[in-house]
């Protein structure tokens, strides 16, 4: 049978296991079982489907009618422009992540200028100074490639308590080419750490009970100490928030992804610390308060 047939098949089959968005789920995973192009379904719509090619469209096809998310069945995921390599046990980057990559990007640049110019004070007698930056929660590694492959000038650590997020991180850390701006390491938060950061990034666990329990199907595949934030979804901003003072530079910059109506309840937080000149909550692409940015004094 032709593409265009199997591709109506897969669709027909992820429908009837309410998958959300059958058409497009279908046109990925063909187009992955037959390593082409999403584009190539419809112009080559008639072509007949080799065995071998379908026999792993079937596969992808019933996994996915489990509901296990395609990035853990075709181990990959874009993010920031990015192709990553994802696996079970590690949270898969999402939309809003990139957003948080961007507003950071944004702001560390300053008015308009490359990232790697200005950080409070990053040009120093003529010459960049690097500018370090933490990642607490790395996961995938998404964020600290994005922020390495945009920032020339950028020193990145990375931690996480999770050795299997760590060991995908390092995984595309290196296929990135990133080695040398990010290093990673093992431990809770800022660990014992003993040093100050131009900026501290994090996304890290911050779904409510209610919430959590509500999660599409896909999302019970995805590790629990990647989402799960305690009740109120607030805890990891408690603790890293009162530890931010010892870690952020003058002029530095703390970013955080937060999750729907969090951002009024971190924005008190942050101002309780009164080290901040500025705090600026952003909206995602759905209007939902997702980014809180603050600058140190
Ligand atoms: C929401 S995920 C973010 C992953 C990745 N940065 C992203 O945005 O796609 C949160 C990450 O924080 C990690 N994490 C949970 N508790 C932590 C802790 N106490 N210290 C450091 N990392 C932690 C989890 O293992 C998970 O990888």
């Amino acid at each position: 049978m032709s593409i265009g047939t199997w591709l109506d098949w897969g669709t027909d089959q992820l429908a009837k296991a309410k998958v959300p968005a059958p058409v497009l789920e279908a046109q990925l995973l063909l187009s992955q079982a037959l390593r082409i192009k999403k584009l190539d379904l419809f112009l080559k719509k008639e072509k007949e489907v080799l065995k071998k090619e379908l026999a792993c469209f079937r596969k992808y096809i019933a996994l996915r009618c489990r509901r296990i998310p395609a990035s853990y069945i075709l181990k990959s995921a874009q993010f920031y422009g990015l192709d990553l390599f994802i696996d079970q046990g590690v949270l898969i980057p999402r939309p809003e992540t990139e957003l948080l990559v961007e507003e950071t990007l944004k702001t560390v640049a300053g008015r308009g200028r490359p990232a790697d110019v200005l950080v409070a004070g990053s040009l120093v007698a003529g010459k960049l100074k690097k500018i370090k930056i933490i990642e607490i929660g790395v996961g995938s590694g998404a964020v600290v490639v994005a922020l390495a492959k945009n920032i020339n000038q950028a020193g990145i650590l990375g931690t996480d308590i999770s050795a299997k997020a760590l060991r995908l991180a390092r995984k595309n850390i290196k296929m990135h080419k990133v080695e040398k701006q990010v290093k990673l390491f093992r431990g809770s938060l800022f660990a014992k750490l003993r040093k100050k950061f131009d900026l501290i990034i994090s996304n890290p666990p911050y779904l409510n009970e209610k919430d959590f329990w509500k999660l599409q199907p896909e999302v019970g595949f995805e590790p629990k100490a990647a989402l799960y934030g305690g009740k109120d979804g607030l805890d990891f901003y408690r603790k890293i928030i009162p530890q931010v003072r010892y870690y952020l530079q003058p002029g530095g910059i703390l970013a955080f992804e937060i999750g729907c109506g969090q951002a009024k309840k971190i924005k008190q937080m942050l101002e309780k610390e009164k080290i901040f000149s500025s705090i600026e909550v952003k909206k995602d692409y759905s209007g939902i308060e997702r980014i809180i940015i603050g600058r140190n004094r």
